[in-house]
């Protein structure tokens, strides 16, 4: 049975430098989660359809051939044979994700996807919903977090425009599997931490767990 981390939190909180850190460490698939909305809502914006129209982005999928592989050691996505990565931090994407993410047929086929990659491979995989509905079963949870203002300057830094407060507010209060803590994930606090600390946190709680014998990672 493939082994999955699942690291989940909120916008900005550096989950997925962390995951992808904690990734190479292992030698294990980095899969984000979040680029999947991401390609989906490139896709709704780029075709002019608005990303709350769940009618219009279903027939859009409908008519897309959507790919998700991996290469050098990350997941990757090809829309109809093109790659939308260097498109999904534009603002218009950040401002339309959270709208695509919580159409429910949406999230049922990113979610299938999402469970494809842990067939035959180890993985860390980074999300919202990961440890909670994704990988319910898996017993390597973590919820990266760090403080409102931490994460706005985090962004900020990167010089990217995203209405964090206003993503994270409709990613949790939507119906279907909104941004939770699941019961048994380990809370990483972020906001003192450098990147190297908190996968370092994360190394010790997985050694704790049985998961590596020290020395290994
Ligand atoms: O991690 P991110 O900021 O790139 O995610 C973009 C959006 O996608 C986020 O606002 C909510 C949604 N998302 C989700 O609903 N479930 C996931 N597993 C990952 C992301």
């Amino acid at each position: 049975m493939p082994t999955v981390i699942a690291i989940d939190g909120p916008a900005a909180s550096g989950k997925s430098s962390v995951a992808r850190m904690l990734a190479k460490r292992l030698g294990w698939l980095y899969v984000n989660s979040g680029a999947m909305y991401r390609a989906v809502t490139w896709l709704a914006v780029s075709r002019g359809v608005p990303p709350g129209d769940a009618g219009r982005v279903l027939g859009l999928l409908d008519s897309t051939r959507m790919e998700f592989g991996a290469e050098n050691g990350e997941s990757t996505i090809r829309m109809d044979g093109v790659d939308p990565v260097p498109h999904l931090t534009d603002p218009q994407v950040n401002a339309g994700v959270s709208a695509v993410a919580s159409i429910p047929e949406v999230r049922r086929i990113l979610v299938a996807a999402q469970r494809e990659y842990a067939t035959g491979r180890d993985i860390v995989m980074e999300g919202r919903d990961i440890g909670s509905v994704v990988f319910p079963d898996t017993p390597y949870k973590f919820y990266v977090d760090a403080s409102p203002e931490v994460r706005a300057a985090r962004r900020a830094r990167q010089g990217l425009t995203d209405a964090i407060g206003e993503r994270d507010k409709v990613d949790s209060s939507r119906r279907t599997s909104p941004l939770v803590i699941a019961e048994d994930a380990h809370v990483v606090e972020s906001s003192n931490l450098t990147l190297d600390g908190v996968v370092g946190e994360i190394i010790g709680r997985l050694k704790l767990a049985g998961l590596t014998p020290p020395g290994q990672i």
